[in-house]
């Protein structure tokens, strides 16, 4: 038998229908906010995330699916959704035309992480970008937005946690002084660690080890120390903001996010009710990326949220009610074409969801088809009515049932 490859799932109807229903919530939250759908491919070419998630970060160095074209160029599903954001805006050169460009996205993501539960190797974000504006209210509006999305799905027990990585080449210094701390502790690191401190030593403060989570907290410095005192300010005024917004947040000196392209504002939004994968979202400004990609110098903020975790945080109950409104039995084989027809005319002139059976089943069984589907009327054609050109209506609620003229459906309906 072929399955499914792990860490992929297949969603039916049972899961579509939440799934359908969280994303009409979320396009119109977004439409409020002024936020418009971008749809990029699900493929691009590698060096674009080599270059802005990063050649040392996990993703790019373990996590992606990555193959030789034919014509022998690198392609890579996308293991994220910023950079190819990133890569339409430049490509069609948008600040010529808009001074600020606010997109959000719905869609499939892939990396090769080891599954387990809320981590999958293809999963979906919903995430937005704003691209062009440097100023804090910018950044206090995409996590207040963050926020009021999980509050809208009625999660409660969030977290956030911010912080500021600073502009200019904060990360760098940050990152010198940062391995010079921990070196010392070498002996009780893994190879992996070594790796780590070695290539991208900012990784080590996410570590789940607990020992080197002792290390780090004892030993390592704050990169809120490095900043400058403009970023200062720009951190002050965001937080003042969230204030005002009576947004909670906690200040997480040690927040420094596993993607490269990150500069001043990162923030994480974490579900207290998750487990280990508990990160619900996660963002932050990308100043840099833009011109960095080929563009202008464009400031940029942005954040992206697994779907999965959010459903997860929801508990949501698997949604198996396959609903209609009419019901039309019949068991004669003469009549299918009037049925479908019959069908056809009531989805079409009055917009109701009609039910045909196409196994012919019995009477009976056709009956508790419909009861299961939670018919609100159904229409029996039965050959001795059939002769006076009437039919049976049955009102399923009520268990009434009275018979009227086949020409006088739609009108019936139309009064109901
Ligand atoms: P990220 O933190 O890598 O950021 O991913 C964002 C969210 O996607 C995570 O918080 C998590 O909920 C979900 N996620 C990530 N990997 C998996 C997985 N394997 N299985 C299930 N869910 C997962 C980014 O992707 C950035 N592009 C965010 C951003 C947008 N920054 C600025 N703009």
């Amino acid at each position: 038998m072929i399955k499914n490859i792990k860490g992929t799932k297949d969603l039916f109807p049972c899961d579509t229908f939440n799934i359908q229903d969280i994303e009409r919530h979320l396009n119109g939250f977004m439409n409020i906010h002024g936020y418009s759908e971008i749809r990029t491919p699900i493929f691009e070419s590698t060096e674009l995330f080599s270059r802005s998630v990063g050649e040392q970060t996990d993703i790019v160095n373990k996590e992606m699916y990555t193959w030789i074209d034919q014509n022998k160029q690198s392609l890579t599903l996308r293991p994220e959704m910023t950079a190819p954001v990133v890569r339409a805006y430049i490509q069609k050169q948008l600040w010529k035309t808009e001074p600020i460009s606010k997109f959000y996205y719905i869609g499939p993501s892939f990396r090769r992480e080891r599954p387990q539960k809320g981590r999958l190797r293809q999963f979906h974000q919903f995430g937005i970008e704003a691209i062009g504006s440097s100023n804090p209210e910018q950044d206090a509006e995409i996590i207040s937005m963050a926020y009021n999305i999980y509050k809208m799905f009625g999660i409660e027990n969030l977290t956030i946690k911010i912080n500021s990585l600073g502009s200019g080449d904060i990360r760098k210094k940050y990152g010198n002084d940062l391995k010079e701390s921990l070196i010392k502790f070498k002996d009780q690191f893994n190879g992996i660690e070594i790796n780590r401190l070695e290539k991208n030593p900012l990784r080590i403060l996410d570590s789940k080890n607990k020992n080197i989570q002792k290390i780090v907290n004892e030993n390592a410095p704050n990169i809120f120390d490095y900043i400058s005192n403009e970023d200062n300010e720009h951190f002050n005024a965001l937080t003042n903001i969230l204030k005002e917004l009576n947004i909670p947040y906690t200040h997480d000196q040690k927040l420094v996010r596993g993607l490269d392209y990150y500069t001043k504002t990162v923030f994480e939004l974490i579900s207290n009710n998750l487990g280990a994968q508990d990160a619900l979202c996660g963002g932050g400004r990308y100043d840099n990326l833009v011109q960095e990609l080929g563009g202008e110098n464009i400031p940029a903020i942005g954040f992206a949220a697994g779907m999965e975790r959010l459903i997860l945080a929801m508990n949501l109950k698997n949604n198996d009610n396959i609903n209609t409104d009419i019901y039309i039995i019949n068991t004669e084989k003469q009549f299918i074409p009037k049925v479908m027809h019959l069908a056809d005319q009531l989805r079409k002139e009055l917009g109701v969801a009609v039910y045909i059976d196409s196994l012919r089943r019995s009477m009976k069984s056709q009956m508790r088809h419909a009861n299961k589907m939670n018919a609100k009327f159904s229409i029996i054609f039965d050959i001795k009515t059939l002769k006076e050109d009437k039919i049976y209506i049955k009102n399923m609620d009520q268990n009434k049932q009275e018979s009227i003229l086949i020409n006088d459906i739609i009108s019936y309906f139309e009064s109901e």
